[in-house]
């Protein structure tokens, strides 16, 4: 088991001996919760580094006043164990007053590509997101920090935010890992109950289709978003999006645009009281398996 470091100034001596043995150091934020998703971040950090960091603080300025902060599930003890199987070095983990103390008042924004998709629907989330992994960055300094493109938009905020902000951190985005019958992982699956995981399966199953009509040679935004939102509507509680979106604004194309390239096509839907998130690039990520029933009931 690793042991955890609490606070900054424990973080900085760390980093500073790492750095003076010549070590680059790789980063992984994350909320904890851990599962084989952020474990592959974690490998993709250590292939592009040889001082594995993560940090792990459920951070409570990109939640909404209605949302999950306070269920928002926490595992200390067994993240602590899984990052230390997974090859990580160090675990950074430190309490809400020390990344926001009194008085605090300063929130990092990034313009336009936080208000389409879910910046529609969660007012404030991505500043939150882009302020807490700003301070990340300002105190762990240079490095190589892996997201999940799971979160795509998050992934493009963190993206402008590192170079506007001039921070010296190489972002890189590691594919979604997924459930051999298509589900991404996600901390919050751990809220289905068996019936809702199977409904969430129209997720995937709809990014699926979407992805073999445009392997097909289908290009018509109307088409393609008809076909995936009559399957999540069919099985979710309630929809905020399904949406084709610019891959670099996040700009939604208007159902009469015929695709001039690669797309993202992205879902985001409540099934019961989970909200989940899902994505998939379309002329360039493989389309979600859809076949197999999951093996290990794997989740959270
Ligand atoms: O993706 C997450 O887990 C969080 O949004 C992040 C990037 C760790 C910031 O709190």
């Amino acid at each position: 088991m690793l042991e955890p470091l609490h606070t900054a100034s424990a973080l900085s001596a760390l980093l500073a001996a790492r750095r003076a043995e010549g070590r680059p150091i790789g980063f992984v934020p994350t909320m904890g919760a851990l599962h084989r998703g952020h474990l592959e971040l974690v490998r993709e950090a250590r292939r592009r580094s040889n001082f594995v960091l993560v940090s792990i603080f459920v951070n409570p300025t990109q939640f909404g006043p209605n949302e999950d902060f306070t269920r928002y599930p926490r595992d200390l003890p067994g993240d602590l164990l899984k990052c230390a199987d997974a090859g990580a070095d160090a675990a950074f983990v430190p309490e809400v007053a020390d990344m926001y103390p009194d008085g605090a008042e300063t929130r990092v924004t990034v313009g336009r590509l936080s208000s389409p998709l879910c910046g529609a629907y969660r007012p404030g989330h991505f500043d939150g997101v882009a302020t807490v992994v700003a301070k990340f960055f300002a105190l762990v300094g240079p490095c190589v920090a892996v997201f999940g493109r799971k979160d795509y938009q998050q992934l493009r905020v963190i993206e402008r935010m590192a170079i506007d902000l001039l921070f010296p951190v190489t972002v890189v985005g590691h594919p979604t890992v997924r459930d051999s019958d298509g589900l991404a992982l996600s901390s919050r699956n751990a809220y289905l109950s068996p019936e809702e995981r199977l409904r969430a399966l129209a997720i995937p199953r709809a990014l699926h289709d979407a992805a073999q009509a445009y392997a097909r040679g289908e290009r018509n935004v109307g088409v393609l978003l008809q076909g995936a939102a009559r399957r999540v509507e069919g099985a979710a509680t309630s929809v905020d999006y399904v949406s084709l979106a610019d891959t670099a604004t996040l700009e939604p194309f208007d159902t009469a645009t015929v695709l001039p390239g690669p797309a993202l096509l992205a879902i985001a839907a409540r099934i019961g009281h989970t909200r989940l998130i899902d994505n998939v690039v379309l002329g360039q990520d493989a389309p979600p398996p859809v076949e197999e029933a999951p093996a290990s009931g794997e989740g959270g």
